[in-house]
């Protein structure tokens, strides 16, 4: 079925800034309560038809946010053919396999889960844009170290741009999943042909989002007091390498995989 409702009408509010009073915590509320609720969840109901005016209301978002150098690097593909879908889904489980060879102990999530996703947006970046930031394009090694800078410019753009895209999700009323897991060339180009993108183009994540397939849980939350500095950086949550060593590997995977409540 075709969903006929006009795409968002963007012209007014790109119009003009409306801030609320400052002090006024109506619209933080509202706000928070979707942070809040901007819950992972790794298997959807596959059944659920996103609205096209959805997708739109959600690119709304990514539309608008910061970018270094205001670039908006970003480009974002509505992948809707369940095929195409099932085809990326693959190199992800092939991924997952991979992992599970490799030894990496790093919890793999089950990648199946990635076909059942109802809106399923492939995030792409050009990373010549890179030259947008400050570089100096000499081949020096100042230069080098100025464009890993600009990488990092670009992907933390890009993931601006991407949390808004999420949060819009949230506000609908729709459980996420950011996934990164294949950034290699490899897989890459492996993912290129199948979207028709070209080789400047870089894939950076994936964004599923939908109806859970099950009731989702809330994660783990570092508390306030081990995040919050005040004027200086205070050393009382510090870890050595061993005690982030030993956090790998006795905490990592319940963060992930658990219900906060059920974590002691
Ligand atoms: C930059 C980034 C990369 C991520 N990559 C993956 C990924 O490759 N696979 C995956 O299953 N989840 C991935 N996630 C999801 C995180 O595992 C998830 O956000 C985290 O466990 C916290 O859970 P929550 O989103 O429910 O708060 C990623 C999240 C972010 C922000």
């Amino acid at each position: 079925m075709t969903d006929t409702t006009p795409a968002v009408d963007l012209t007014e509010a790109e119009a003009e800034v409306d801030l609320p009073e400052i002090g006024d915590e109506s619209r933080y509320e509202a706000l928070m309560q979707t942070i809040r609720n901007r819950v992972t969840v790794r298997k959807f109901d596959p059944d659920y038809v996103v609205p096209e005016r959805h997708y739109e209301m959600i690119l709304e978002a990514a539309r608008h946010g910061p970018s270094g150098a205001n670039a908006q690097p970003w480009q974002f593909i509505v992948v809707r053919d369940q095929d195409t879908k099932a085809k990326i889904t693959e190199y992800f489980v092939a991924e997952q396999r991979f992992r599970a060879k490799a030894k990496m102990k790093f919890p793999t999530p089950d990648y199946r889960g990635l076909a059942t996703a109802p809106g399923f947006i492939v995030v792409c970046s050009d990373m010549r844009w890179t030259n947008a930031f400050p570089v100096l394009n000499d081949g020096s090694d100042l230069d080098r170290m100025y464009h890993e800078n600009a990488e990092r410019i670009l992907l933390q753009s890009v993931a601006a741009a991407t949390m808004s895209a999420h949060l819009a999700a949230a506000s609908l009323g729709y459980n996420v999943w950011w996934v990164t897991a294949i950034g290699q060339e490899e897989a890459q180009n492996a993912m290129r042909p199948l979207l028709g993108i070209p080789d400047e183009i870089s894939v950076l994540d994936i964004f599923l989002f939908g109806p859970p397939a099950a009731k989702p849980y809330k994660r783990w939350r570092r508390p306030m007091e081990e995040i919050l500095h005040r004027d200086r950086y205070d050393k009382t949550y510090f870890m050595s390498d061993d005690e982030l060593d030993d956090w790998i590997r006795t905490r990592r995977h319940r963060v992930m995989y658990k219900d906060a409540s059920k974590i002691d």
